[in-house]
């Protein structure tokens, strides 16, 4: 062991006999900042001034290997030197250079390693480059080094899906050379490294490989654009990928480089880039919440779910999936042989499609129980009630509840938007109650709303929040209110949408235009996929306490009138005929909808669909900045993941609130102001969204606030 010599805090460097030990220690992932960068280019530096140096050998310190370009630097002025001039001196070294990869080895992190000129894997490493998560492309030269190793079309398809490739896969692929047993990656890479060196291998680099059948290659990537593009969904890197690798195809090394370099500053500089990596953060930071980071969450080795219909079942399967037992309670022995089958179908749907085997879908089934018998949920860690949205069926069960289970048991409701407040205080053990938001499909959605009423303990919260990573959920904190954060903004929008329907827009061209914005659908597709009949019948309640001077719009009521509840009965603002799941526009629906604009006196006017975002949107963010200002949402960055997570909003815009700041808080503003000339009453500025404006600040501002 020979004595360290400090390059930087973050890169040190030390001498084992003649090979000079490179590490990165920069936790959490070794992502390489500035000062990795400036530390990895002296130690190459080094390397090659060092008679005593006869080989290099790079490691990660802790967890991973390396996680990439330090995400945080993105969008500020860069600092010397850059990756790619890292990647050139690591590639050109003289002496032989080896990476050893364990954890992650992704993005900028890998780059380096192909940059090497020998690569080993252990089990435990991760390998891949998912910049493409990130509106960027691999920008330190693997767009031309992976097609160099792995080939054209593995190359590509790695860079598209930003897949991870396992430690087995990336050999087969010949991203690395050799796989070990191992998990220390000092030991086994100064194993191989001495390995290598007995056997004289010489220094071997990437860029000099060349790619196989450049022609065949060059048609394939032509093929390839039509169908990115389309998958792509107006997303700006995936093509520029393509470009990339063309490039690698064509070019001599160099010049391929040179080409990456300049779409990767051109992905660099695009808000898409922005918005995704204010999601990457926004759904990391979420997690955040003070009652969580202050209390031990509960153990949780088993839950109840009360009430096995749509959402009971989905919730029943999310726990099955995470390894927990469930014990479902229906009404009578009819109802929860219902339950059961609606839980076993999921399974069933699986084994019909390959994906699971018949053995895996008796193993999990054997973990459920049905029961009538709330005596069964005694001894359960946590309970879930998905029983009708009807707060005295709610209260009942939770006497039922506050009755049987054991002290200590944490009492969730999947209430949409009745006062958990009330169900709470309506049993004797206040604390332990809390909502449990979930979204349909549950055990597809990935949104969980974590509802905390008033005097929940903190615990409890805490325990919410551990359920949620155990089921594999991004969760959102929301303070108790009529709709929480997400159904509270959607019923605002969706009036939105109501008023320009009735104002002269069709609901095909509303539906188009928040498409064109990158939604995977309209308002009024999703009013038929979930049904219309539930929207109904909340308008229904709401009927009595409803603002009379407040506008309403009933052209869903005709619609729902007529038994028009969308897919599920065949048609509703659409048509599908014999089952189509695509829907077809309906001239009697526009009768209808023409004929309630005369009964109203409207003319109806045109909206273009930059006109009909622009109150679809600012209808949203107003909507937004009250429920930050209430408490309900913690930051506006939680609206944001509210809405990516769970309504379709298109990651690559960031979330709602942060549109608006890259929109323009003054912008959005103006709009609102413009459209309260035709009703102040809808269209009240949120005093939090003037305040930002009359100080000069952004949403954004109040996420890092503290
Ligand atoms: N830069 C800065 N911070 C990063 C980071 C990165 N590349 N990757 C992760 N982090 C941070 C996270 O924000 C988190 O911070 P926090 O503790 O303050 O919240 C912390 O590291 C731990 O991350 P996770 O909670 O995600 O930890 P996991 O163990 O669940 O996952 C991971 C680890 C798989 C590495 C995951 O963090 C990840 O996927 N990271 C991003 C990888 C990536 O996209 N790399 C490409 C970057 S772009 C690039 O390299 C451009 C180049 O081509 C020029
Ligand atoms: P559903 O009607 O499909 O299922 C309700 C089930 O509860 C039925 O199987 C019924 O037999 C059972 N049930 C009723 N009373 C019961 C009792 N006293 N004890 C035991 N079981 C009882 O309803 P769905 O859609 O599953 O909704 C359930 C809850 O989830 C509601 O509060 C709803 O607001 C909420 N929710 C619904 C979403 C959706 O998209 N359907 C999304 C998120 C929340």
């Amino acid at each position: 062991m020979g004595a360290a010599i400090p390059a930087s805090s973050v890169v040190t460097t030390a001498l084992h006999g003649d090979v000079l030990v490179v590490t990165i220690d920069n936790p959490p992932v070794n992502a390489l900042g500035a000062a990795v960068r400036q530390g990895l280019l002296a130690a190459m530096q080094q390397a090659q001034a060092d008679a005593a140096v006869a080989a290099v050998l790079l490691v990660g310190a802790g967890k991973a290997f390396n996680a990439g370009a330090d995400i945080r630097e993105f969008g500020k002025p860069p600092v010397a030197p850059l990756l790619p001039e890292v990647c050139r001196a690591i590639e050109g070294s003289s002496k032989p250079v080896v990476a050893v990869l364990h954890g992650a080895a992704l993005g900028g992190g890998l780059e380096v390693a192909l940059s090497a000129h020998y690569r080993l894997a252990l089990p435990a490493a991760t390998l891949g480059l998912p910049e493409v998560n990130l509106g960027l492309l691999p920008g330190s030269g693997g767009t031309q080094r992976a097609p160099r190793l792995m080939g054209v079309q593995a190359a590509t398809a790695m860079m598209l899906s930003g897949q991870h490739l396992k430690a087995q896969a990336a050999l087969q692929a010949g991203l690395v050379d050799k796989l070990v047993e191992s998990t220390v990656p000092l030991a086994a890479g100064l194993g191989y490294v001495r390995e290598l060196m007995a056997a004289q291998a010489p220094v071997r680099r990437t860029r000099d490989l060349t790619i196989s059948d450049p022609q065949a290659a060059l048609a394939w990537l032509e093929e390839q654009k039509a169908e990115t593009a389309k998958k792509a969904r107006g997303l700006f890197s995936p093509l520029k990928i393509i470009e990339c690798v063309r490039a690698a195809v064509q070019l001599p090394f160099d010049d391929g480089l040179t080409r990456e370099r300049a779409l990767f500053m051109e992905c660099l500089d695009s808000p898409q880039r922005a918005g995704l990596i204010h999601a990457f953060f926004a759904e990391r930071e979420v997690v955040k919440v003070p009652e969580a980071q202050a209390a031990q969450p509960r153990p949780v080795a088993s839950i109840a779910v009360i009430g096995g219909g749509t959402m009971g079942a989905g919730i029943a399967v999310a726990a099955l999936d995470a390894g927990l037992p469930v014990t479902m309670i229906e009404r009578d022995a009819e109802s929860i042989a219902r339950g059961r089958a609606n839980v076993e179908k999921v399974y069933t749907a699986l084994v019909a499609k390959g994906r699971m085997t018949e053995a895996a879908q008796s193993a999990v089934m054997a973990l459920y129980t049905g029961s009538t018998d709330y005596a069964d949920i005694a001894q359960v860690d946590l309970v879930i009630e998905a029983v009708f949205e009807d707060i005295e069926v709610k209260k009942a069960v939770f006497r039922e509840l506050d009755r049987v289970c054991k002290p200590g048991a944490v009492l969730a409701t999947n209430t949409s938007y009745l006062d958990i407040d009330a169900i709470a205080a309506s049993i004797s053990r206040t604390q332990d109650v809390i909502g449990l938001h979930f979204f349909s499909p549950a055990n597809i959605m990935k949104l969980l709303e974590i509802v905390v009423p008033a005097k929940a303990a903190p615990e409890v919260v805490a325990t919410a929040f551990e359920l949620a990573r155990k089921l594999k959920k991004v969760p959102v904190r929301a303070g108790v209110c009529d709709g929480f954060i997400g159904n509270r903004i959607l019923a605002v929008y969706k009036q939105a949408a109501d008023y320009l329907l009735e104002d002269g827009a069709s609901p095909y061209e509303i539906d188009a235009a928040v498409r064109g914005f990158g939604f995977a659908m309209g308002p009024f597709q999703v009013t038929d996929l979930a049904g219309g009949d539930i929207g109904w019948a909340t308008r229904k309640r709401r009927a009595a306490t409803r603002d009379p001077k407040a506008r309403y719009v009933e052209i869903a009521d005709r619609i729902c009138e007529r038994g028009w509840f969308g897919q599920k009965t065949g048609r509703g603002f659409y048509l599908y005929p014999d089952g189509a799941r695509v829907g077809q526009p309906d001239p009697e629906v526009l009768a209808i909808v023409d004929a309630e604009r005369a009964k109203k006196g409207v003319t109806p006017r045109s909206f273009s669909a930059d006109e009909i975002m622009r109150r679809y949107m600012a209808a949203m963010v107003n909507e937004g900045a009250k429920v930050v200002a209430e408490g309900i949402a913690l930051r506006p960055l939680d609206v944001d993941v509210t809405f990516v997570a769970g309504y379709g909003f298109p990651r690559h815009r960031g979330g709602p609130m942060k549109w608006a700041d890259m929109t323009g808080l003054p912008k959005v503003l103006a709009d609102i102001r413009e459209f309260a000339k035709e009703d102040p009453l809808f269209w009240q500025p949120a005093p939090l969204l003037e305040k930002l404006v009359a100080e000069g600040r952004n949403f954004d501002s109040l996420n890092t606030a503290g």
